[in-house]
């Protein structure tokens, strides 16, 4: 998408279509008098019939024919003033994309001086503007064959309306920022929406690699045999069902060329679920495609962070391996020696992901890491607990989830915070090995975390479960079906 931002009085800019925020009740502003004045009163009417009033999300389509400069105008509603933030203002501009590119409009102009909301500068506005429109503007069509006119219609360009010139150097840098965390969040949802059968380990490393190559990042790529070497029995044994090999993903991020300390994000990276010998029900097996969610929002935040050169240093690991049933899959019951040494008798193949993220964690010792963030969609409990609204937060260190959670609040990917007393790990005793892989029923997503608190040793640990919310079923103003590329902005909005 191309994006442009040019001064000057919004009603002369010729454009397909003008994007006009409107706070509800405000309709009385000099620019919505003018248009209402030029269009014979069309808006004083639809607010007097209640058609339109600026509710949050409210939309309303104007044809203004040879009045105007503009070809449209849609007035999108803001809701009330006092209430308005970051988080509404992407919504509403989420919406005002889908609702112009469902009738085939590509290309837009918005005018800002109609967004400013109380506390928020020129270039925080025009980020949350510019993720607001690539994000809601994603679609996943790699596999679509169609002709360009039958394939669903995509933004191309974005106009950026400022009012002073002296305005277009600050707002630039706000679309340069948001440019290149959304290249992060497109990243982990093309990943997340690519099936499996073009999604081996591999085929992971493969596109680490590349980000690798791009960036300037080392990346390191351990195999089988290495996985071996290091002594991985956890990940290894969840591997062995597959005819497709385990990797180990690291990807190393250094702007900080004073050394210090990394922040090391783990990300689990199962290809595909199917459970293993505990197989998963049929309904909704496609979906665990996406059990890579986290390992692909390690990999987005990695390429985002590199793009904007943050001053910190980041290791990146992410277990990729295929969790499938087969003669040579492990079996429940089985007993396998993690690289911490820990011995973890299996009672459910299907909770697999905290078995890789554990030999990941260990691994991650040798970094050194000032803190370690992992993220998982490792419980269906989590599901259970806060639906498709939040993540969940468990950690060893409170002030690291504060963080979390704030920038959760900052940039619309809420977490929740579950607690991590250790009377929950009681439930992980077994009576032959030193762990057992499953905690029973009752608060899965906090025993699965307090597994991988065994791990995590005595790093500044953080865990995300984003079993909820890295899949989207239904689509959200700027979140399209499928992928949402959940962690990245979070992560990077953490870092910066
Ligand atoms: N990948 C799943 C969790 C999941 C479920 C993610 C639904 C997204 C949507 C994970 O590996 C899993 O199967 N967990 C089991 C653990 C249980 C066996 C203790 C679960 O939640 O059922
Ligand atoms: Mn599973
Ligand atoms: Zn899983």
């Amino acid at each position: 998408m191309e994006i442009k931002i040019v001064s000057g009085a919004p009603l002369e800019k010729k454009t397909p279509c003008l994007v006009l925020g409107v706070f509800e009740g405000k309709l009385k502003t000099p620019l919505l008098r003018d248009i209402d004045r030029q269009l014979g009163g069309v808006l004083s009417r639809a607010s007097q019939d209640k058609e339109f009033s600026g509710k949050h999300r409210e939309k309303m389509l104007l044809y203004p024919a040879t009045a105007l400069a503009a070809e449209r105008i849609l007035l999108i509603g803001l809701g009330k003033e006092k209430s308005a933030g970051a988080e509404r203002l992407r919504q509403s501009l989420g919406t005002a994309t889908g609702f112009l590119q469902e009738r085939g409009v590509s290309n837009l102009a918005v005018d800002l001086g109609s967004l400013a909301v109380r506390n928020l500068s020129m270039e925080a506005l025009v980020q949350h503007v510019v993720e607001a429109v690539l994000l809601a503007g994603y679609r996943f069509l790699r596999y679509r064959t169609e002709t360009a006119d039958e394939l669903p219609t995509t933004m191309k360009k974005l106009v950026l309306l400022v009012e002073k010139k002296n305005q277009i150097k600050e707002a630039g840098q706000g679309a340069l920022i948001a440019r290149g965390i959304c290249r992060g969040v497109y990243l982990a949802r093309d990943l997340v929406n690519e099936p499996g059968n073009a999604k081996s380990p591999e085929f992971l490393a493969g596109q680490a690699r590349a980000i690798a190559d791009e960036t300037g990042m080392k990346c390191t790529i351990l195999e089988k045999p290495e996985l071996e070497k290091e002594q991985m029995g956890a990940l290894l044994g969840v591997a062995q069902g597959s005819v497709r090999e385990p990797r180990l993903i690291v990807l190393e991020y250094q702007g900080d060329r004073n050394n210090s300390q990394p922040i090391a994000l783990v990300g689990k990276g199962v290809v595909f679920d199917a459970g293993g010998i505990s197989l998963k029900p049929a309904e909704k097996m496609d979906e665990m495609k996406m059990d890579m969610a986290g390992g692909a929002a390690v990999l987005g935040t990695l390429l985002a962070a590199s793009l904007l050169n943050l001053p910190i240093n980041l290791v990146g690991i992410i277990p990729a391996v295929e969790n499938m049933p087969s003669g040579s899959a492990i079996r429940p019951g089985d007993i396998l020696t993690s690289k911490a040494g820990k011995t973890i008798e299996i009672l459910n193949t299907d909770a697999e992901g905290r078995l890789i993220l554990a030999d990941a964690l260990t691994y991650a010792q040798r970094f050194d890491p000032r803190v370690v963030i992992d993220l998982a969609t490792l419980t269906g409990a989590c599901i259970i607990a806060l639906g498709h609204h939040a993540s969940a937060v468990l950690g060893n260190h409170e002030g690291l989830v504060r963080q979390l959670i704030k920038a959760g609040e900052q940039t619309g990917e809420r977490l929740w915070q579950l607690p991590l007393w250790d009377d929950y790990a009681g439930q992980l005793k077994s009576e032959v090995a030193d762990i057992k892989n499953v905690g029973g029923r009752p608060a899965g997503t906090i025993t699965a975390a307090a597994f991988l608190q065994k791990f995590a040793g005595d790093f500044t640990w953080a865990h995300l479960d984003i079993a909820g919310t890295a899949w989207e079923d239904k689509g959200r103003p700027y979140n399209p079906k499928g992928a949402t590329g959940i962690g990245v902005r979070l992560l990077l909005q953490y870092l910066r």
